[in-house]
Parts: C-alpha cells; structure tokens; sequence
C-alpha cells in the first residue's frame, strides 16, 4: 500500500502542551496559565510551566525529527509571545524564537505547517470577554498579519484555527478546558467569533498575494445513533450538527445548520450576534481543509434524563462507548473506518478540496521497560489501521495530501495533565529526556517506503 509522490507524512505538537518557558522571552499570560493554575481544573494540579521545555530543547527536537525522517512539523505559535497582551506592539522575541523553529525546519527539509491558534488565547483578551467578544476576531486578524508578514516566506501551510468546537464548547460551554464557562449560549458567541476570525485572518493573509496554502482544521466525528431507534437517531442528527455541521456548513456553504439554530432559538439563546456580511467572511475560499480525528460519537437520545456535564448534554443526547470497542488510554474507542467515512463525506456533501490529516494518534499507558525500550505496540496497530483507513478514503477519490501523527512528543494533555502519553517519542519529564517508542522506528518506515507493508 503505498501514497501518492509528495505526500506529506509528519507530527504534530501545539506550543502551550510543548513550549513550557511561559515567563520567559516576554510572553504574557495566556487562558492556559490562568485555568491550569486554578485548583482542581486539571489532573494531578499539572501546568504547562515546564512540559516538554521545547523551547529550551529545540536543535535537539529538530535533530530528532530529522532522524526520524519527518517531512512535516505541525506547530502552534503562541499569540502571547507575539503579543503579551493580546494587541498592540510586537514582542520581537516571540517573533525571533518561532523564525529560529522554522529555520532549523527549513534546513533540514521539514516542511513547516504552521497553527495561529491552538487555544493560547491572551489573557488579556479573555478579561475583555475572549471569544464571547467579536473584538477578539479582530485582535486575531491583528495578530495573524504580524506572525504572516514576519514567516510567510518561509512557511507554506498556514491553519488559522485549531478545532473551533474545542476551543468554544469544551472551553465556553462545558468549561473543562479554558477559559472554563459553562453556558451553551456563550459557546455559540465564541464558534461564531472563532469562524469570523478565521474569515478576517483568511482576509489578511490572502491580501499578500503569495502562493501559500491556507486553511482551517476541524475536530470531526462522524455521528451515529447506539440503538436503531427513531430517538437515538434524531440524537445523532442533533450531534452531527453541533460537532460537525456548525462548522462545516459556514465554511463550505456560508451558513448555519438551520435545525442546530432553531434547536437554540427555541430554548431562547440569542444569536444575534450574526451580523450582515460575517457569513460571506467565513466562508472565503481556503485551500485546503484540516481534519483531526480520533473516534466517532455514537449517541443515544437522553432528552428526558438530567444529564451531568459532558459534551451534548444541552443537546439531550448521551455519548456511549461501543461495548465491543477497543479502548485507548483515554477511554476513546478505536474505530478508523470513522476515518474513511468522515474523509469521504467531506468530498461527497461539501467539495472536493484538498485534504490533511493534521492530528490522528492515541494515548497508550507508556513506560520505558527494563532494557530501555517503549514498546507501544498498541499505537502502531492503531496507526497502521488509520492509515489503511485514509488510503480507502483515497482510493474513492479523495484528495488527501498529508499525514501529521499527533503527538511527536508526549506533552501536557490540557485538562490530563501529563498522565497522557500520545508521543511517537516518549518524554521523561524530570530530566526532559526523550526516547522515541517503537512507534517512532516504525513510522520512520513508513515514511522512508511511502507507504505501508
Ligand atoms: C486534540 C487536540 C490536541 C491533543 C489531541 C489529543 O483535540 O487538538 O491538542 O490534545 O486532541
């Protein structure tokens, strides 16, 4: 089985779960420091004050990539090293540190794909009403002309956003990750400035004219009803549209799902803060499209039920693990036919643009053994599977163009803490020692033959 000629096999990190050095080099406080500082939020009480002190370790991360043959890097930057409070003047170190990142990138030809926002938001901005505010979609463009105009030479695949569902449900909604609201209402304020500030971002870097690849990447599952019952079906739908179609639809089609609006407006949400002219912004042309995907949401009605705080709860609909699933070490099922079926449906009800897949891995319960090897043999079969999956997606006709395993490294796993280990290398956190797991060799011949045995 073998890929297309180019295709871009990588790894993916996000800069709060790898950077650590959040006082140094003039960064300002982000959503992350404050919310993982706050008793009780997060596993263990761990922060990201340290985690993989890739900011301190970075010739010897790029070493290690090179070694193990990556094509691609998936990094986040910071918007509070750029900008310590969220707008205004430039923080030149900030600037300085990511051009050294994509220069020892560059030379040693690892294609750097670049992610503005993977949930570092300023703090600042958050004191302001964060992603509830539309202010913040402006801030956001601000930002992306600065980081743009300082990198677009030498960075090809820009992501604006890093899983707007995440950022505004878990975030906003849900309040398991920062900022940590909890109202369904203030979720759809912030999915809406989220996907505005995509669309003036977008706006910015096409207004340079170069011929960089630009694009969005979306946290997708497909939904599925656990019974076969008009209820648990009717769940489903209400899922799809809040996981997927919120987002989807916008992008490709300049709209919002009418049934997911109407489902709100019934229960008195505003959404007035759709204004004139936002849905033509949103819905610009980019170039490619990003998926991460990990599992499918299978649910089942439970709109009589007083539902606890879990994701589509305000939607009366339960998620359920498949009995007869595999589980990871996060207790999501492994089900790579979701993949194929998620990348099909993007060519099948949207268009036919080109795909990456920007995150797919799993957490395996990791250790080094006694001869000082990982063995994480779970995450091969897993990867194994995933990518037979896209290659099926593939061969229907889809345009995929590339692969970024999440993670590199074991890093912070926001509300987890470090007790989740994704990494094709896995990280001693008391020394910063790195050990790549057999997971890390084998991919390295994945990507050395293009293809699988
Ligand atoms: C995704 C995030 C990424 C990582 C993986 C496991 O939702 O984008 O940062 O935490 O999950």
């Amino acid at each position: 089985m073998n890929f297309p000629e180019n295709f871009l096999c990588g790894a993916a990190t996000a800069s709060y779960q790898v950077e650590g050095a959040v006082d140094e080099g003039g960064r300002g406080a982000s959503i992350w420091d404050t919310f993982s500082h706050t008793p009780g939020k997060i596993h263990h009480g761990d922060t990201g004050d340290i985690a993989c002190d890739q900011y301190h370790h970075l010739e010897e991360d790029l070493d290690l990539m090179s070694e193990l043959g990556l094509k691609a890097y998936r990094f986040s930057v910071a918007w509070p090293r750029i900008q310590p409070e969220g707008s205004g003047a430039t923080n030149q170190k900030g600037i300085d540190y990511y051009r050294r990142l994509v220069d020892g990138l560059r030379q040693r030809s690892i294609e750097p794909m670049l992610t503005l926002y993977h949930w570092d938001l300023p703090q600042a901005l958050e004191d302001r009403g964060g992603w509830t505010s539309r202010e913040t979609s402006e801030r956001f463009a601000e930002y992306t002309g600065i980081v743009y105009e300082a990198l677009s030479g030498e960075v090809g695949f820009w992501i604006t956003l890093n899983e707007p569902w995440v950022s505004a449900w878990m975030g906003y909604g849900l309040g398991l990750h920062a900022p940590g609201h909890k109202e369904s209402a203030k979720a759809l304020a912030a999915t809406h400035h989220l996907l505005l500030g995509h669309g003036l971002a977008m706006e910015r870097m096409r207004s340079a004219g170069d011929e960089n690849q630009l694009g969005v990447t979306l946290n997708l599952h497909p939904a599925r009803p656990s019974r076969d019952r008009e209820a648990d079906r009717e769940a489903a739908r209400r899922v799809d549209g809040q996981a997927n179609r919120l987002y989807l639809d916008p992008l490709f089609r300049g709209e919002y799902p009418e049934d997911i609006f109407s489902y709100y407006e019934e229960r008195d949400v505003d959404l007035s803060f759709v204004q004139d002219g936002d849905l033509e912004k949103i819905s610009a042309a980019f170039d490619f499209l990003g998926i991460n995907y990990y599992f499918r949401n299978t649910v089942r009605d439970a709109s009589e039920e007083d539902l606890p705080e879990m994701p589509f709860a305000d939607l009366g609909a339960r998620p359920v693990i498949p009995h007869d699933a595999e589980k990871t070490a996060m207790g999501w099922p492994v089900e790579p036919e979701g993949l194929t079926e998620i990348l099909v449906r993007i060519k099948e009800d949207y268009a036919d643009v080109p795909l990456y897949v920007t995150e797919n891995g799993r957490a395996v319960h990791d250790y080094i053994d006694p001869e000082g090897d990982v063995d994480d043999e779970e995450r091969v079969s897993y990867l194994d599977a995933h990518f037979r999956a896209a290659h099926d997606a593939m061969e229907q006709g889809v345009d995929l163009r590339g692969y970024m395993v999440w993670s590199f490294l074991d890093n912070f796993e926001w509300a987890e803490g470090y007790s989740k280990r994704f990494g094709l290398v896995f990280v001693e956190y008391g020394t910063q020692r790195r050990v790549p797991k057999m997971s890390a060799r084998w991919y390295s011949e994945v990507i050395r033959r293009n293809g699988l045995q």
